[in-house]
């Protein structure tokens, strides 16, 4: 009898889940547990992949998905209403998944439309893909565009009327909503509870119109197995939609997405509609969520000091867009190829519009100075001076960098460097807590370094002492490492950082390395080719494509590291006079001779009583290899970080003979870094 059951309940089920696991179609009804492929109208980014629908993926992406069929709105039961529009029922289940933790562009609109070609709506992503501009003031009365859309807005747009970067609103034919709330949901027992539409869940909404009363309602909550409609709506409004949708026989329902600038993309993960009932609830189980928990436990969690985090993150990527820069900071920040127009463009960001809102007051900077004392101050540098500070309420240590404010091109490293560091984080890197700008001059303020630079523990001290042990060195040179290889190959974009050296390596109060100065920093999409206008650098780092050619790649940045590895270990300057000859001397072929003449340890720093000597060993020949002359040859950090964790032994191959041999010149710049799974086949490239 059991058994029977057993094998009746199976058959039933999988009758069942053939119904709808795809979807159940009539005229004016639907049902998707998830998205498969059929009967949808998708452009630009939109895609239907993994059981989801997926409109955005990533910066400035776009995406329109239609219900292929226009809406049978003039079927002769549901017409019979005081207005043309007939009621219907929705219900889909959206996530909206960023980069950032809790941070995104701009947002998603379930549409109404009497079109299903909305392409032109693409000009600037707070139109969420609806339209391409706002509405004139002579109205839009006469245009063909119809549409009603229920934005789900992770951003304020002063422009759009938006009342705050997290809200759900009516729009009518125009993107500035005639209704709207911030996003949340009603109890039972009539509290108010808030959603965060940016925070990757998965939310369910429901949108209703009783075309009797011309009622609209808007009702959003968790998707979990167990959460249920509320019976409150978040939002209810009278409104006649047949002013709206005037020709109902050609009325076509979708979505609508824009991303800007913060990677985000926007998922729909199943939605039924119905005009002659109440839309069928979506079946759980058969919801794709794994594609989403993947992503959302890779997110960025960015500090929960919102004084910081959240304005950082606002000037880079929320309100510049509404100045209607945001071309502009996408162009610098992500695409590569579009790095070339906006080169000019970028040096003459309006800064002068004073709407956006510092992290930092000017007046928070001079009582953390104490007025930029001279005894506060750190040092000076080629963009200006810095200064150390203690914020005055959280007592915090900051180190503030004023940046040479009158050239253009200060302006231009003042912007890569808050727009780069800002979206930054690793252990090994100089956390940017904000910025301030006061008249002429520009003020970014970081995490507070202790223990200063690499430089200063290396070369000013005592001729007989130094207070790095060689643990301490190869814990920092391990650091250096993590830190270029987020920037280069673990983070979103390729940041050449373009000036490695030991200044600008600061150390914390537990003597961790922690990469500095990014002013000269500069992104590119991962695979994108590298492109400057200058050399930037400091003589004696500065590879030798890079000297003759101005180009900066990964390669140039690597050669930097192999000079620091072996000044560390050395305690030398990568390039010094010899007293002997006069001649000038560099530490790469100084180390080179001392393993030519049999000991490469011996350009160890003669203060270090004890020391690994294969640490030693390896350090300085990963040097070596690293500062090749050739940039085929080098090794990219991912292999660096393996070599120094002892993942992988160096090439056999690498004697001095070896690397002599290859120091003929190659014009071959064009040549991409490659970085293949396995060491071996790197190398065997280079020679
Ligand atoms: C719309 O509904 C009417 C009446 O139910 C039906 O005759 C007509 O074929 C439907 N149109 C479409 C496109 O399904
Ligand atoms: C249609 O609506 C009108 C007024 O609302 C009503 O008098 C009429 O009986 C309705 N017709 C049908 C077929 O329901
Ligand atoms: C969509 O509209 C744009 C302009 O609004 C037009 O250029 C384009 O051809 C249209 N596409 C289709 C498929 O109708
Ligand atoms: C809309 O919400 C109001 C207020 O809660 C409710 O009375 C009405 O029945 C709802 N209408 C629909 C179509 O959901
Ligand atoms: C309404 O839409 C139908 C189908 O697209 C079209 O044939 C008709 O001309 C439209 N009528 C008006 C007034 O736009
Ligand atoms: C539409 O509503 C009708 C009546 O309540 C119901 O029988 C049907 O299952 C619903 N269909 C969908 C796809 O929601
Ligand atoms: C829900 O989806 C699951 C998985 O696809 C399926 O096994 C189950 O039968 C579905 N339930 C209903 C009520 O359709």
């Amino acid at each position: 009898m059991g058994r029977h059951c057993l094998l009746l309940r199976l058959v039933f089920l999988s009758v069942v889940s053939a119904a709808s696991a795809y979807a159940d179609f009539t005229a004016d009804e639907f049902i998707y547990n998830g998205f498969f492929g059929s009967d949808l109208s998708l452009d630009n980014q939109a895609l239907v992949s993994d059981g989801l629908l997926k409109l955005t993926d990533g910066v400035s992406s776009k995406g329109h998905a239609f219900y292929t069929f226009p809406l049978n709105f003039s079927s002769p039961e549901i017409s019979n209403t005081s207005s043309s529009v007939p009621s219907f029922s929705t219900t889909f289940v959206f996530a909206i998944v960023s980069y950032y933790q809790g941070f995104s562009t701009d947002g998603l609109a379930f549409v109404l439309s009497s079109s299903k070609n909305l392409s032109s709506g693409f000009e600037d992503s707070q139109y969420l893909g609806l339209v391409d501009s706002l509405p004139s003031s002579t109205g839009n009365k006469e245009s063909n565009h119809h549409l009603l859309a229920i934005e789900f807005d992770t951003i304020q747009n002063p422009e759009l009327e938006d009342i705050d970067d997290n809200h759900i609103g009516i729009d009518v034919n125009s993107p500035i909503s005639i209704n709207s709330h911030t996003a949340g949901y009603y109890a039972s027992d009539g509290t108010f509870y808030k959603l965060s539409l940016a925070g990757g869940e998965p939310m369910q909404v429901w949108v209703d119109y009783d075309s009797k009363h011309t009622i609209l309602n808007i009702t959003i909550a968790h998707y979990s197995l167990s959460s249920t409609k509320p019976n409150r709506p978040l939002i209810s409004i009278t409104y006649d939609l047949s002013s709206v949708l005037p020709n109902t026989s050609s009325a076509y329902a979708g979505f609508s997405s824009a991303c800007g600038p913060i990677n985000t993309r926007h998922y729909i993960l199943g939605w039924s509609f119905n005009l002659s009932g109440e839309a069928a609830a979506l079946n759980y189980s058969a919801l794709s969520l794994n594609t989403i928990r993947q992503e959302l436990a890779q997110q960025v969690r960015l500090p929960r000091d919102h004084s910081l985090s959240k304005k950082t993150i606002l000037l880079c990527a929320i309100l510049l867009p509404t100045l209607g820069i945001a071309m502009i900071i996408s162009a610098t920040i992500v695409k590569a190829h579009m790095d070339r127009l906006s080169e000019s463009r970028t040096a003459e960001i309006e800064w002068d519009r004073e709407y956006v809102p510092p992290s930092f007051t000017y007046k928070d900077l001079l009582a953390a100075t104490g007025g930029f004392e001279d005894k506060m101050l750190l040092g000076r540098g080629g963009f200006g001076s810095v200064f150390r500070g203690v914020l005055r309420h959280s007592k915090k240590a900051i180190a503030i960098k004023r940046v040479a404010p009158e050239s253009k091109q200060g302006m231009k490293e003042f912007v890569a460097e808050i727009v780069i560091l800002g979206h930054l984080r690793h252990r090994n890197l100089v956390q940017l807590l904000g910025y301030c700008r006061h008249k002429q001059q520009l003020l970014l303020v970081y995490d507070y370094m202790p223990n200063t630079s690499l430089d200063y523990h290396l070369h000013t001290q005592q001729p007989n002492t130094t207070n790095l042990s060689w643990s301490q060195r190869f814990h920092i040179i391990r650091g250096i490492a993590s830190g270029l290889f987020y920037l280069h190959e673990d983070w979103e974009q390729v940041v050449i950082h373009r000036d490695i050296k030991t200044s600008n390596v600061l150390l914390d109060s537990e003597m961790n390395a922690r990469l500095g100065d990014f002013g000269l920093a500069r992104s590119h999409d991962h695979g994108a080719d590298a492109h400057t206008t200058r050399v930037a650098g400091t003589w004696g780092y500065i590879a030798p494509e890079l000297a003759r050619l101005g180009k900066a790649t990964k390669a140039t940045d690597v050669f930097a590291f192999g000079v620091l590895m072996m000044e560390v270990t050395s305690a030398r300057r990568p390039i010094w006079v010899d007293s002997a000859n006069g001649e000038p001397l560099a530490l790469a072929d100084w180390v080179l001779a001392a393993w030519q003449g049999g000991s490469i340890t011996d350009a160890v720093d003669p203060r270090l009583d004890t020391y690994v000597e294969e640490e030693v060993d390896l350090v300085l020949k990963l040097g070596l290899l690293c500062s090749h002359p050739s940039p085929e040859a080098r090794p990219c950090m991912r292999l660096v970080m393996q070599y120094l964790q002892r993942d992988t032994p160096l090439p056999a191959d690498l004697q001095p003979d070896t690397l002599l041999s290859i120091c003929v010149s190659h014009d071959d710049d064009e040549h991409p870094m490659s970085c293949p799974a396995t060491a071996i086949t790197d190398l065997s490239k280079g020679r």
